[in-house]
């Protein structure tokens, strides 16, 4: 017999492919638990960009939920990821960020040493320990890759590669040259917490309907122009053209008339701003100046942590160096909007007069993945919140009737 929580309600009956993904799967860390084990652990996570470690023993960390990893470039140049995690009594060996840790690195706990390859290399005390074989106790690596420029790990690798990843965006990406390209801003991968959901920050990115009503700037420079496309295989593609739009504020005006030919670009992506979202939550931001990348990284139901890199040619011209700066400016004013949105929506989800609410037809990316994760996950189907300790138990008896 079915349980309360699992009869269908009259949105449910309506058809859920308009509506968007009930309210508390944005809070529920049941939900969360198996969106770990469904997106996230099969998913290639960036690290960094090649560029951001380009000298032996220069390494770059990431954490995602409970797991900590790093990325580090070793003795032949190459880059390798592993665990962040001591063999000995599991102390983390790298703190948060980036930085060089020389040819070798040592646990600040016991002084174990691991050569830049993992391997076990240093043991103080050694004759305390019976019959230490160092060879079992190398660094547990991750499965990395380099594509396009960047580092990516798979915490838990599948069939799919980076390049099967980001293959409905491939073809574009390339006119960028982002192996070729250089930190730039801050010149390091940056992370701020925000107190929503991660999904928050993922369906603001593709929806379409809110650019005009909350971004009074970025309507003023790509105006009618702004553009939303479902490319397949988890990837949606959002365009707007710098456009002459009247009432823009000055750093749009700035921009749009210091902004040089970039002749690196073909001559349609020159006065573009791209953008591509790409399953679970990365984003690339392609602009004819820079290119950014940004992650949602789940920490629990209700928090996430917005990871970002910007990047770009080598380019001494002084104009470049403005555009870039009013680009920052004008995105740093998208920023602070839309962290104020999505904290607005994650505070009505709380409520519990919401469930679900209609989607726009042409919000074709929010409803495409509200179908994947109705697919993916189907206890998503259900309105109201499975009571506590049941969500994954649903959940598996929906996937084993459909
Ligand atoms: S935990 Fe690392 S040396 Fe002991
Ligand atoms: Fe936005």
């Amino acid at each position: 017999m079915d349980t309360a929580a699992e009869k269908t309600s009259p949105a449910e009956a309506a058809g859920q492919a308009g509506h968007s993904l009930p309210a508390w799967v944005y809070r529920n860390p049941e939900f969360l638990e198996l969106e770990r084990k469904t997106l996230f652990m099969p998913a290639w996570h960036l690290v960094c960009h090649q560029s951001d470690i380009p000298n032996k023993g220069d390494y770059q960390t990431f954490r995602m939920l409970g797991e900590i990893v790093f990325a580090v470039r070793g003795k032949d140049g190459g880059i390798k990821a592993f665990h962040n995690v001591c063999r000995h009594r599991a102390a983390r060996l790298l703190d948060d960020g980036k930085g060089n840790c020389g040819g070798t690195l040592t646990c600040p706990y016991h002084a174990w040493s691991y050569a830049l390859d993992g391997r076990l290399v240093g043991v103080p005390f050694k004759n305390q320990y019976d019959a230490l074989k160092e060879e079992s106790y190398n660094l547990r690596p991750v499965e990395t890759r380099l594509c396009m420029g960047f580092v990516f790990i798979n915490l838990r690798p599948g069939n799919m590669e980076p390049e099967d990843m980001l293959a409905p965006a491939a073809p574009e990406l390339a006119h960028y040259n982002i192996e070729q390209m250089q930190p730039l801003g801050k010149g390091r991968v940056t992370e701020r917490r925000v107190a929503v959901n991660w999904k928050q920050g993922t369906d603001n990115y593709v929806d379409a309907l809110h650019v005009r009503a909350a971004h009074p700037g970025l309507d003023s420079l790509v105006g009618d122009s702004y553009d939303l496309r479902d490319l397949g295989h988890g990837v949606s593609r959002l365009s707007g053209r710098i456009e002459q739009v009247a009432g823009a504020g000055l750093s749009v005006r700035a921009y749009r008339e210091i902004l040089p030919n970039m002749e690196y670009l073909p001559k349609d992506y020159r006065r573009s701003w791209l953008y591509f979202m790409i399953s679970p939550s990365l984003a690339l931001n392609l602009y004819p100046d820079c290119v950014e990348f940004m992650q949602f990284l789940p920490l629990d139901g209700t928090h996430c942590v917005v990871r970002e890199g910007v990047y770009g040619h080598p380019d001494t011209r002084r104009e470049v160096k403005l555009a870039r700066y009013l680009n920052l400016r004008v995105n740093r004013q998208v920023g602070i909007e839309d962290r104020a949105l999505i904290s607005r929506v994650q505070d009505g989800m709380g409520s519990s007069s919401f469930t679900t609410g209609p989607l726009g037809r042409n919000e074709i990316c929010l409803r495409r993945f509200a179908e994947s994760l109705r697919k993916l996950i189907p206890v998503s189907r259900l309105e109201q919140e499975p009571v506590t300790g049941m969500v994954a138990g649903i959940n598996q008896k929906m996937l084993e009737r459909t």
